[in-house]
């Protein structure tokens, strides 16, 4: 059967932005970056995405297109049917199912927030403490997490099964502009608010005394999960581009994309926070917690501001989470043979079994804990912190050592003719071989407590 492509050069790169930014971005970086340092730690994080991120998108790209196979297809195929390279596919399919499953409960959230917003509910919300008992009494409660992580999950389930073209590429067409326009409005609120100022000097002020190699290390980690690298996310949606695309290109603007809207981020919530006289509370708290109490002062926030950031927050993840859903419907796609409809639909309902349990995990199952942890927080660090690394680490040792770097920039030229190929070449050919398995094998050791 012929490979379905994406219609649009445009359409490819709006459907990797999508995949890339997602509640990492909106939710994660802005406090990530108040916590360690500010400005110091935005230069070390670009140093990240530029020395660990891209070349690795560029790697699961190039596997992708040379392939035009789902993750587990993309390594056998290159490897002779190796049973051990099949595995880490495997595994990148595996991660796809993990993360969606409490990454979709996390999306119903933030439906719940668009309806919280139009019906007004944040006007009683003034404190964070009365944010956060109601943000309680949500995620506590044993029916609505579980209907709204169903809600996300059909989203998902019906972007996928419309196909790559007429489900996702239509899709991100329409979403990721829609996610920018959001984001520009909302940044010109907040910084349009008196006291603006301080939350800008709060992100951005460098402090360099908090800088240390675990901060490098956060950095590094974050980048990963961000760009959606290491479970083999990007192979798959790099399976339907045309042999014409320049990757080359195409990995810069979708990290360059991904990187903006986190940074933009920022101008969106800590100008807000400061101007309503709120602390930052820099830890995940931000969204659920101080956000609330800042639309229930702002003017204008109850309905308008607090709806609009939530549907923005609910787009970045939808986009993410259909992305997540693509990985495992292809899987059974190209290597069982069955239809796109009946996977997506079957693979969406396991992936909400799998989410309930995560949906639970704040209220009536928050006493089960495996290894310490709730449920949800389990799959979070069996995915990030272990599935995603390795993911990584591996795919620059296959691309680097074991396929090898020749036959990837072969594949990498095509369409690239404006590239120059033997500097640009030499240069990749070094970070995937040396500079970023190392660093990824040591973010990895620290992810798992070897230096604490
Ligand atoms: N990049 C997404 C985010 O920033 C998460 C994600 C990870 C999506 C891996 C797909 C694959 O939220």
């Amino acid at each position: 059967m012929q490979r379905e492509h994406w219609k649009s050069h445009m359409g490819f790169i709006l459907a990797a932005a999508g995949s890339a930014v997602g509640l990492g971005n909106i939710w994660r970086f802005p406090y990530i970056v108040g916590e360690n340092g500010g400005g110091a730690f935005v230069i070390l994080y670009l140093l990240c995405i530029a020395v660990v991120g891209l070349p690795v998108m560029l790697c699961e790209f190039i596997l992708g297109r040379k392939t035009e196979k789902d993750p587990v297809g993309a390594y056998a195929a290159l490897s002779n049917g190796n049973k051990f390279w099949k595995f880490v596919g495997f595994m990148g399919v595996a991660s796809g199912f993990i993360i969606l499953s409490y990454y979709s409960v996390v999306g119903g959230w933030t439906l719940s927030y668009i309806l919280k917003g139009l019906s007004g509910q944040f006007a009683q919300l003034t404190a964070p403490d009365l944010a956060l008992s109601n943000f309680m009494g949500f995620v506590g409660h044993p029916v609505w997490p579980i209907v709204f992580h169903a809600a996300f999950i059909v989203l998902c389930i019906w972007i996928v099964h419309s196909g790559v073209r007429q489900g996702i590429e239509r899709w991100c067409d329409i979403l990721m502009p829609a996610l920018f326009v959001l984001l520009v409005i909302l940044i010109v609120r907040a910084l349009t608010l008196p006291g603006a100022g301080e939350g800008v000097r709060f992100f951005l002020q460098p402090d360099f005394s908090k800088l240390s190699p675990k901060i490098f290390l956060v950095a590094l980690g974050h980048a990963f999960f961000s760009m959606s690298l290491g479970m083999g996310a990007m192979i798959t949606y790099s399976s339907y581009v045309q042999k014409k695309e320049n990757l080359w290109k195409a990995s810069l603007w979708v990290g360059g994309l991904d990187t903006l809207v986190a940074f933009l981020a920022g101008f969106a919530i800590f100008p807000a926070v400061f101007a309503m006289g709120f602390s930052p509370e820099g830890g995940p708290g931000l969204i659920f917690k101080v956000l609330p109490a800042v639309f229930a002062h702002m003017p204008g926030g109850t309905y308008l501001w607090g709806t609009l950031f939530f549907v923005l927050l609910a787009i970045a993840a939808l986009t993410s989470g259909v992305s997540l859903l693509e990985v495992v419907t292809a899987y059974f796609i190209d290597e069982k043979g069955y239809a796109r409809h009946k996977v997506s639909i079957v693979s969406g309902l396991v992936i909400f079994l799998l989410g309930i349990p995560c949906a639970l995990s704040f209220g009536c199952m928050g006493g089960f804990k495996v290894f310490g942890k709730t449920f949800f927080d389990c799959l979070d660090y069996l995915a990030s912190n272990i599935l995603l690394p390795m993911g990584g680490l591996l795919i620059c040792v296959f691309v680097g050592w074991f396929w090898g770097i020749r036959y990837a920039l072969e594949e990498a030229h095509s369409g690239a003719e404006g590239v120059k190929e033997i500097v640009w070449g030499k240069i990749w050919g070094f970070l995937v071989r040396f500079l970023t398995p190392v660093a990824v094998l040591l973010v990895f050791l620290l992810k798992i407590g070897v230096f604490k």
